[in-house]
Formats: C-alpha cells, structure tokens, sequence
C-alpha cells in the first residue's frame, strides 16, 4: 500500500476494493463516481468485520466473558482510533453515533434545547444538506429560536459580507458543513470559529465531506461540536461520530435513554452515566464501529494528505472536457479552491435521463437535489448531477466519465 505522495497510486488502491472490479450492463467497466453519497469497502474492511462476526462478536460493556470483554477491547479500541484521526484530547469525547444525521440532531436536541430561547439565532450557511437544516428547524419551533443563512457568491464560496452582517450578539450557535457536498466548497473554517466565539456563539460541524478526504484536527480548531460518517470514508453504513468538546457534553442532558447512558434506574427514575455512554443509549454500532476502525487504519497508511490533491487534480481534468459541452453549467468554485465534488447541469437535459443514460454506460452518478433545496433554490434550478471523486478513482475514470457524457449528450440532443 501506497505511503506517501510519491508513491500514492490510485491504481493500486483501486485493487483493494473488490466492488470496483467488476463490468456491469454487460461489459462496461465500473466507474463509480457517486462518493459523496457513499463510499465503498476496501478487502481489509470487509475482512475486520467478517472477523468480528465469525470470532469475536458479543454485546459490549455487557458480559463478564471472553467474547463480550474481546469485543468490547475492539469497540473501544475504535474509539481511540477516532480520537486519534480528529486530535480529540479525550477518548470519551468521541460518541459513536447511527450516523451524521443522528449526531447533529443530539446537539439540535440536547444542547439546543437547553441553550436557545425566544430572540436567539442559529446561523447556518444556504448551502447545507437537510440534516443540517431541518434539526435547527425543529429545535427553533421548540424554542422559538430564529434560524438565519448566509449566502454564497457568484462563485459558490461563502459570502463573507452576508456573513459578517448576520453573525451577530444573538447568535447563540453557527451550524455550518466544512464542504459542501453539492458545490465541492471548502468554507473557511478556522476564520467561522474565531468569529462566532468572538460574539459568544458555539460552533458545529457536518464534516462528513471533510473528514474522508482532507486531515482534521479538532483542538487546533477549537470547535465545539463535529460530526461525521463511517460509510463515506470506507467503512460501513450505520455509524458515525459525534466529536464534542468535554465540559459542553458533561453539561448537556442525554438524546436518547435506554440501557447503557444511565447508572441506575429505580421505579423513581434514573441517574445518568458518564461520557461516552451517556449519548449511547441501546446497544451500539459495535461491527460497524470494528469495520470503521480498519477503515481509519487503512486511510491513514495510505496518507489521508495525499487524497484532497488528487480528486482535486481528477477534478481538473474532468472539468476542462466537461467545459467544450454546449450547454454545460458547472456549478462551484475552481477545481483547486473545491473538494472532489462536480456538480453540473446540461441545457435541454434532464438530468433524470442524463443519470439513467450514463448508468447504462458503467458510470455511476447521483441526479436530483442531493438533500440541499434551498441550495438549489437559491441556484435557481431544481436539481443537478453530481459526480463526486474518492482516492480510488483513477484518470482512466475521468475519461470514461468524459466520453461518456459527451456520447449521451449526442444521443439526448
Ligand atoms: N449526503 C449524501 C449526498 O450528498 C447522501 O449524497
């Protein structure tokens, strides 16, 4: 395996995801371009979690025997695994979650909850997913909170006049995505940070398009709440992480209740237990958590600083073919200000039929509006393509991907 940026080799990565070996509709080789939807499994993923099942699958935190101890050994192992990958000061600051969505809604929930009122505001930025959105949404109906957004410019970077306007005393908390998973735009994080402190505002993250693709450090930060997903950064469906900042989650009242969060339960009521398992309440993600724990190990001996670059130089090169299409609207900053994200619409076509149409010729893509509606609102269009690129993608894929298109929008035109 590849260790450095010398010997990165996309190529040879590529030979460790099984899924990715394949012809499909007969016999178009694989392109799969849909990452920022999910991503897949190398052998050494799939393996871990075989591993787990077939020797050392057991409830965790629970038993007083062999597998349930091993198993727990593992699970807790993968939480350091994370604290490691986030710089996180304290391995209990990491809480494993069911994904993104389910971290940010037990912020929305219980920090906000108990912190907003009446007159305070929540500042998101226009380009966030719905599970960014609709909790704050949720939350401000409960608190009679006010939920704000800032713009972006013509470039599709973060408008810092709009900005500077909106972040203001009221602002109690800024909810914001690191990248966006539409306009490939990496916000200027460090900048959002000392600017909501400076006014008293915490600060959370949807770093689920950041975390996979570029190295993230939680403390240089100094961010309050992060969260992000195991399956798009090579390992499985149904877990994520909620990265919290120790006093604020000793502080806040736990999401979820159920076996594991509390300490005691009497017919009177029920004392709350200590961090992590105070926010995990049911029995957790515990092969997923073992999986993502490969998942990490396998990202870091690639060299997670090599990964941004590259989908930044696919991108490139994707996007000077994309640009002879008449027609053809990309949507996002330049290739080297953006994440491995290309978003796209073509005059006259649907992108309903554009999607089906690649799809026949081997090229996954996502169509539609990628769980970002006011987004595309304020685009002025109502969905788009989006080909989003991982470190196994190859320059071979680009030119399949660009043909392609060209051939499909032949045939649609
Ligand atoms: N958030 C995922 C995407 O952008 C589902 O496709």
């Amino acid at each position: 395996m590849a260790t450095d940026s010398k010997t990165f080799c996309p190529q040879e990565i590529r030979k460790d995801f099984p899924i990715l070996n394949q012809t499909i509709h007969k016999d178009r080789p694989l392109v799969y371009l849909d990452n920022g939807a999910s991503t897949q499994r190398p052998h050494c993923v799939i393996q871990a979690m075989r591993d787990c099942y077939e020797q050392s699958y057991a409830n965790v935190h629970r038993g007083i025997h062999y597998l349930s101890e091993r198993s727990t050994d593992q699970y807790e192992q993968a939480r350091r695994a994370v604290q490691q990958l986030i710089g996180a000061k304290h391995d209990h600051e990491v809480i494993f979650t069911p994904g993104t969505t389910i971290g940010i809604n037990t912020v929305a929930q219980s920090w906000g909850r108990d912190h907003l009122q009446p007159g305070d505001e929540i500042l998101l930025s226009i380009m966030e997913h719905h599970s960014n959105i609709v909790p704050w949404q949720q939350v401000a109906q409960a608190t009679g909170a006010k939920v704000k957004f800032v713009d972006i410019n013509e470039e599709g970077l973060l408008d810092l006049d709009d900005w500077n306007q909106k972040l203001t005393e009221r602002t109690r908390l800024v909810a914001i995505t690191m990248t966006s998973n539409v306009l490939g735009t990496r916000n200027p994080i460090e900048k959002i940070i000392d600017d909501a402190h400076s006014v008293g505002a915490k600060v959370t993250l949807d770093a689920a398009q950041h975390v996979p693709h570029e190295t993230t450090d939680v403390v240089e930060l100094d961010v309050d709440f992060l969260t992000f997903s195991g399956h798009k950064m090579l390992g499985p469906s149904g877990i994520g992480i909620l990265y919290g900042k120790e006093a604020l989650l000793e502080s806040m009242p736990p999401f979820l209740g159920g076996g594991s969060m509390i300490s005691e339960v009497t017919t009177e009521g029920f004392v709350v237990g200590e961090l992590p398992a105070k926010f995990e309440a049911g029995t957790p993600p515990i092969s997923a958590a073992i999986g993502m724990l490969a998942a990490i190990e396998y990202l870091q001996g690639v060299g997670i600083k090599n990964i941004l670059p590259h989908e930044q130089s696919l991108v490139s090169v994707a996007e000077e073919k994309m640009k002879s299409i008449d027609g053809l609207q990309i949507y996002g900053p330049a290739p080297q200000q953006k994440a491995g994200i290309s978003s796209f619409t073509i005059e006259g076509i649907s992108t309903q039929d554009l999607a089906i149409f690649m799809d026949r010729r081997g090229i996954a893509l996502r169509a539609g509006h990628h769980c970002a509606m006011p987004l595309h609102e304020r685009l002025g269009i109502p969905n788009s393509m989006r080909a989003s690129f991982y470190l196994y993608n190859t320059i071979e894929d680009v030119e399949r991907f660009t043909e392609a298109l060209e051939q499909v929008v032949n045939k649609l035109r």
